[in-house]
């Protein structure tokens, strides 16, 4: 799999933010190794440029009554090739593993790409459950997820959304390198592809990008600024 660049652009930008945003980076990206996740009202803005779009989420049903979700089979249709699962506002705001487990299930029967976020709390890191945490919702996401070659794991660390600190090279390497263990101990697959997000900026981009593990980054709010996202999309693709 080559380097990719995930923009999670959550529920931000105003609809004069994103036809700024679209002038700016038209034309300038060319790969379809970045994918950017706008807030799904906004999808239609993003798709036909030279970049890959994707959810923020998706619904674990492909069809039917359930007011306000999105189901894989729409996001198909709409030439979408990718979502994010499992973010850490999802889970705190009572997403659980098996919801989770549900919706990675069905995306990757769909054959969308999902980008899994697992990553462990400031408190749980503290207690030294950083292990235990991964392993819990790794293995509660992937039971039964039998088209395992669409999953892609975002190792995020909780600590580390939105607060610029950075986990170090080495914590980072330490744990891909774990979260790669245990998936090749639980579903028997080789080398899954693990990427990092957590306050990426244009700043740190390069030193985050020459850990040689790392299948690419997740970007939240960098993603949002048209100069900083292509940097870092510079660095990672280059
Ligand atoms: P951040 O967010 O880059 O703003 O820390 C990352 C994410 O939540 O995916």
């Amino acid at each position: 799999m080559n380097k990719i660049v995930v923009g999670n652009q959550k529920m931000n930008m105003s609809f004069s933010d994103i036809s700024r945003f679209i002038d700016e980076i038209k034309g300038k990206i060319n790969s379809n190794d970045v994918i950017i996740c706008p807030s799904s009202i906004y999808v239609p803005y993003f798709l036909n440029h030279d970049f890959s779009v994707g959810m923020q989420d998706i619904f674990y049903d492909n069809k039917g009554a359930y007011t306000g979700f999105i189901s894989p089979i729409q996001a198909k249709g709409m030439n979408i090739n990718y979502t994010i699962i499992g973010h850490s506002e999802r889970r705190s705001l009572n997403e659980t593993d098996s919801i989770i487990n549900k919706k990675v299930i069905n995306a990757t029967e769909n054959e969308l790409k999902v980008i899994l976020c697992v990553g462990e709390t400031l408190e749980e890191k503290s207690v030294m459950k950083t292990e235990l945490v991964l392993r819990r919702q790794i293995f509660g996401a992937l039971t039964g997820v039998k088209k395992i070659e669409n999953v892609i794991i975002a190792y995020e660390p909780v600590w580390s959304i939105g607060s610029g600190i950075v986990p170090t090279k080495e914590e980072i390497e330490k744990i891909v390198l774990y979260i790669q263990k245990i998936v090749k101990q639980y579903v028997n697959y080789e080398d899954i592809p693990v990427i990092y997000g957590g306050s990426i900026n244009s700043q740190n981009i390069s030193d985050i990008n020459s850990i040689s593990i790392l299948k690419g980054v997740l970007v939240g709010d960098a993603s949002c600024n048209s100069s900083e996202f292509l940097k870092i999309k510079e660095v990672v693709l280059k």
